[in-house]
């Protein structure tokens, strides 16, 4: 069997990364010689977009992750969701068509995700066409003005076998009536991912670095990430979201990773003035009681940030489930999840982008240390399930070909 998966942005490398494993733990197992009903040994073959291009956004995860380099570089970089995504299928189609995998696996809801779906779903080689596998398949906002939702729909329809992280995926592709043999409820991979690296994480310097740890001690802070259009790309939303925060930051320092669309929305809208810009590392980085914007972090010092917060706000969605893990509060700058478990489990509170409402969640936030409670099947066992679970359903596919 011949697998191509594919990754684009900065969260896909983390649901990608314990596939990789994965196959290669099941070739160790199985060898050459088929087994279990399933087909003999997998060939594995990534294939970046470039929609993320940047040493922090892209590089330095493969780094980290210890990812090969990838088969297949696409390079298209950034651009408005039609161009991008337009580009991305003509670079993939002749790939496709010379690579001709039995299965293409996307994960998550990025528009290299819909984009290769889409190409994958309508190409033919021979009598067949690869067969579709979706990781992270199920979430809805049901908030259609988010572009990712469009991507998980349209990405969910066209896909032969769908993995799902948690139980209201399973609820939400039966309402729309996904046959049921094609989903599977396995767990969550970027789960797999923080699992395997937590204690890794445990030895960045990160912390020291920024002022925050002294002789074992350390001192508390909060995480902020923002990236969402409707949070940073207009001028108002992002000042009543600096505001709100404005309380918080008198209280602990807030350590803000930069992500590249927010550092320029700052820039553009003249809102410098309301943050500490810091090196992440060097002899001038002492973080303050205010809101300390750094360099967007590799995965390692990032997930060493995450663990050890007071309180971490947030408008993405990867982060709400990394915090749900941990056992981390979290406050969610956004109007809706796509991953209610995340409320259910008590770590996350959605509190919208309203100022009020924002100074409300976090105080009710900070009383807590919510426990560990992660959510069923987020073992660090998930890639090993889907790639389990793909070897079988190649091997009836390649059956039925032949009978
Ligand atoms: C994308 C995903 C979003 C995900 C996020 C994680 C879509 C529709 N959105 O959003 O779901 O949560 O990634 O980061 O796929 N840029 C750089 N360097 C890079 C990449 C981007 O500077 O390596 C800048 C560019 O100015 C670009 C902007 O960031 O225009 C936005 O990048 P883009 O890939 O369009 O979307 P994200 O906002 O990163």
């Amino acid at each position: 069997m011949k697998i191509l998966s594919v990754v684009g942005a900065r969260p896909n490398f983390m649901k990608i990364a314990p596939i990789i494993t994965a196959v290669d733990e099941y070739n160790f197992k199985f060898g050459d010689k088929a087994s279990n009903g399933n087909a003999a040994r997998i060939v594995h073959k990534l294939l970046h977009t470039g929609q993320h291009y940047d040493q922090l956004m892209s590089a330095l995860f493969f780094k980290d992750l210890k990812l090969p380099k990838p088969d297949i570089y696409l390079g298209v970089g950034s651009a408005s969701h039609a161009v991008q995504t337009a580009d991305i299928m003509n670079r993939f189609e002749p790939v496709l068509l010379s690579e001709e995998p039995d299965v293409v696996l996307v994960a998550g809801d990025v528009n290299s995700t819909i984009s290769c779906a889409i190409v994958a779903s309508k190409i033919s080689y021979g009598a067949k066409r690869p067969l579709i596998a979706h990781v992270e398949s199920g979430l809805r906002s049901f908030d259609r003005t988010m572009p990712e939702e469009i991507n998980r729909i349209v990405t969910d329809h066209v896909s032969d076998i769908l993995f799902v992280t948690e139980e209201s995926g399973v609820k939400n592709l039966k309402k729309e009536g996904i046959a049921g043999e094609k989903v599977y409820f396995v767990g969550n991979t970027m789960i797999d991912t923080l699992l395997k690296f937590k204690k890794q994480a445990g030895l960045s310097d990160i912390l020291k670095s920024l002022g925050l740890a002294e002789k074992g001690k350390k001192a508390p802070y909060a995480l902020l990430t923002l990236h969402r259009p409707s949070n940073v790309d207009t001028r108002e939303n992002l000042e009543n979201i600096i505001e709100a925060l404005q309380t918080l930051s008198n209280e602990m320092p807030i350590i803000f990773p930069a992500h590249p669309r927010t550092k320029a929305r700052i820039e553009e809208f003249g809102f410098k003035r309301y943050f500490n810009f810091l090196p992440a590392r060097g002899p001038s980085t002492a973080c303050l009681k205010r809101i300390n914007a750094i360099d967007a972090q590799g995965y390692i010092d990032f997930l060493c940030l995450l663990k050890n917060s007071r309180i971490v706000l947030t408008d993405s969605g990867g982060v709400q489930e990394e915090t749900t893990c941990l056992g981390v509060p979290c406050v969610t700058l956004r109007e809706n999840t796509e991953r209610p478990v995340t409320v259910e489990k008590g770590t996350n509170i959605i509190a919208g982008t309203d100022k009020d409402k924002i100074i409300k969640a976090i105080d009710s936030q900070l009383g807590k240390r919510s426990g560990k409670k992660p959510p069923p099947k987020w073992d660090g066992r998930s890639a090993a399930r889907i790639i389990q679970i793909l070897a079988k359903k190649n091997h009836e596919r390649s059956s039925s070909l032949v009978s």
